[in-house]
C-alpha cells in the first residue's frame, strides 16, 4: 500500500463518502484522506468502494443513509444512533457539499451556538438573543464521546414545521472526529428531540465534503422542503468556515481565545489532540 499521511486514528476511522441514494452502477470518484477513490454499485447491487492507485477494495458499511468505509484497519464501529430506529422518524439525506476547509474546523462551526443570530439571522437566532447561557459538557462512553448537554437558544424558526419562535434545546454529540450528532427540541413532539448529523469527508487536509442527514419526527412537511431548509441554513455555514483561517483547526491551547459560549469547541480541540489526531490541524 503506498504511504498516507493521516494519523492512525484518523485511518482506523470510518468515513461517509455518499448518501446512499446517490450511488449509481457507474462509479464516482472522490477522494479521501489525499487518496483517490471510486466508489458505486456493482453488479449486484452491493455498494463497494476502490482506491485507485492501489487497485484495492475498500471495506464498505451502509448505515445511517450514507456509504462508509475506511482506509486503514477499522478500529471500532461506526457510531450508533438510537433514534434512528425509531419507526415513526424520516430520514432525509440533504445532499453533499464540497467545502474548502478542514473537517475539524466543519465540525467545531457545527457545535458552535453564539453564531446563530449572527449567520442564520431571524431563523436560528436574532437580536437581541444573542448570548450563550452555560451548559455542561461531559465524556460519555469511557471518553470515547463528548457531549454538551442542557444547552437552550431563542430560535425564531427552529425548523420548519416551527409555527412560532422557540426555546429550543440542544444536545450536541461529538461521536467520532469527524461524526456529529445534535439533538434539539421537536416542534411537533416538544418531549422528543429531532436529530440531525452531520458526517464530514476529509478529503484532503484543507478540503472536505460534508453530508447532512436528519432524523426527523414530521410526517407534514413535504421532503422538499425539510431538505431546503436545512441546505439553506448549510449553505449560510459554509460562507463563514470557508473565510476561517487557518483552514487547519488550531489545537494548541490559547491559539484562539475562548469564551463561555466556546467551551464545546475548547473540549473538542482537547479530545482531538488526547486522541492524537492531526489530520486537519495545525499539530
Ligand atoms: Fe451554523
Amino acid at each position: 500500500m503506498t504511504q498516507i499521511t493521516a494519523d492512525e486514528t484518523i485511518l482506523s476511522d470510518w468515513h461517509v463518502i455518499s448518501p446512499l441514494s446517490h450511488l449509481r452502477t457507474t462509479p464516482t470518484d472522490t477522494m479521501l484522506l489525499d487518496r483517490h477513490i471510486t466508489f458505486g454499485l456493482d453488479a449486484r447491487d452491493n455498494p463497494f468502494a476502490c482506491d485507485v492507485a492501489d487497485r484495492r477494495a475498500l471495506p464498505v458499511r451502509a448505515r445511517h443513509g450514507c456509504l462508509w468505509t475506511c482506509l486503514g484497519t477499522p478500529a471500532g464501529d461506526i457510531p450508533a444512533i438510537d433514534e434512528a430506529l425509531e419507526p415513526d422518524r424520516r430520514l432525509l439525506d440533504c445532499g453533499v457539499f464540497t467545502v474548502r476547509t478542514s473537517a475539524p474546523r466543519i465540525v467545531e462551526n457545527f457545535l458552535d451556538m453564539a453564531h446563530f443570530p449572527f449567520v442564520h439571522t431571524n431563523i436560528l437566532g436574532a437580536e437581541p438573543n444573542t448570548e450563550v447561557a452555560r451548559y455542561t459538557i461531559e465524556l460519555r462512553d469511557g471518553g470515547k464521546e463528548v457531549w454538551a448537554t442542557d444547552c437552550h437558544f431563542f430560535q425564531p424558526q427552529a425548523a420548519l414545521s416551527a409555527t412560532d419562535g422557540l426555546d429550543t434545546e440542544y444536545l450536541y454529540r461529538v461521536a467520532g472526529p469527524f461524526v456529529t450528532l445534535l439533538y434539539k427540541t421537536c416542534p411537533a413532539q416538544p418531549g422528543r428531540f429531532d436529530v440531525i448529523a452531520l458526517f464530514v469527508q476529509p478529503m484532503t487536509q484543507e478540503c472536505s465534503r460534508a453530508h447532512p442527514v436528519m432524523f426527523l419526527i414530521d410526517d407534514v412537511s413535504p421532503q422538499a422542503n425539510l431538505i431546503e431548509f436545512q441546505q439553506t441554513i448549510f449553505l449560510q455555514d459554509r460562507i463563514i468556515l470557508e473565510n476561517q483561517r487557518p483552514r487547519r483547526l488550531p489545537l494548541s491551547a490559547g491559539a484562539e481565545i475562548p469564551t463561555v459560549a466556546d467551551r464545546m469547541s475548547v473540549a473538542y480541540r482537547r479530545w482531538l489532540r488526547d486522541r492524537g489526531v492531526s489530520y486537519g490541524t495545525t499539530a
